[in-house]
């Protein structure tokens, strides 16, 4: 099964594929941390993909669009956080057969309160929130033991560019995937338990 998950800044899109990931066996493909695994490698592409991620705009297109192509080569099941993020970046990709689209609609009020207690672990790999989704012990990672830190596009100026960002550009592909007919809305603003339970019955409706 191969599913796209939209929606704005901070509505959950990792929280939720961290889950689809354990529950479905499906293998969890963020945009975001595969251009942040390249950042951190500290190589010339890495670089050029920073200048992007800080200001909070899209990368471009040449070094997206074939890191998440390798990333799936051969696999069947995956969820794709994060991409496509334009029109431009889904029809590069319908050869891919997506299944299903699910966006979580979250108003931006509730999402902007999100980044603030917002903490990832050291790999990037586990998401939590202060109040939301605390971790068992403070400050450490529930399933690494590596120490949480807050995300360096995660302050007022950079988020108000990624909104911008998803205004113009992503937020086009919900009608793009609603005329294909396989998108599925989720409202995202309740508890991360609700808006789970939401998406895991879409996907299991699915699957039967
Ligand atoms: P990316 O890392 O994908 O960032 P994003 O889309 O802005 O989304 P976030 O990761 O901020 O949020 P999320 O929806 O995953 O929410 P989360 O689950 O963490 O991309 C970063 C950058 O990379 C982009 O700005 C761009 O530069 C570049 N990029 C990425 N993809 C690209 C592409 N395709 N093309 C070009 N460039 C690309 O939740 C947020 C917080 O809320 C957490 O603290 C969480 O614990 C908490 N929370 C989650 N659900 C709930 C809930 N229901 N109630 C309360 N709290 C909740």
């Amino acid at each position: 099964m191969k599913i796209i998950l939209l929606g704005p800044p901070g509505s959950g899109k990792g929280t939720v594929s961290e889950r689809l990931e354990k529950d479905f066996n499906l293998a969890h493909v963020s945009a975001g941390e595969l251009l942040r695994e390249e950042v951190k490698k500290d190589t010339a592409i890495g670089r050029d993909i920073k200048k992007f991620m800080e200001k909070g705009n899209l990368v471009p297109n040449r070094f997206v669009v074939e890191m998440v192509k390798l990333e799936v080569n051969g696999k069947d099941n995956y969820i794709l956080d994060g991409f496509p993020r334009s029109v431009e970046q889904a029809k590069l990709i319908e050869g891919l057969g997506i299944d299903l689209v699910i966006s979580l609609e979250v108003p931006e009020q509730i999402v902007i309160e999100r980044f603030a207690g917002r903490r990832v672990c050291g790999t990037g790999e586990h998401g939590y929130h202060l109040k939301y989704l605390p971790p068992k012990k403070e400050g450490v990672c529930d399933y690494d033991g590596t120490k949480l830190v807050q995300r360096k596009d995660d302050n007022p100026e950079v988020i108000k560019e990624r909104f911008r960002i998803y205004h113009a550009e992503t937020q086009p592909l919900v009608d793009y995937y609603k005329k294909k007919g396989i998108l599925k809305t989720v409202d995202g603003a309740p508890a991360p338990e609700v808006v789970y339970a939401a998406v895991k019955k879409i996907v299991k409706t699915f699957k039967k």
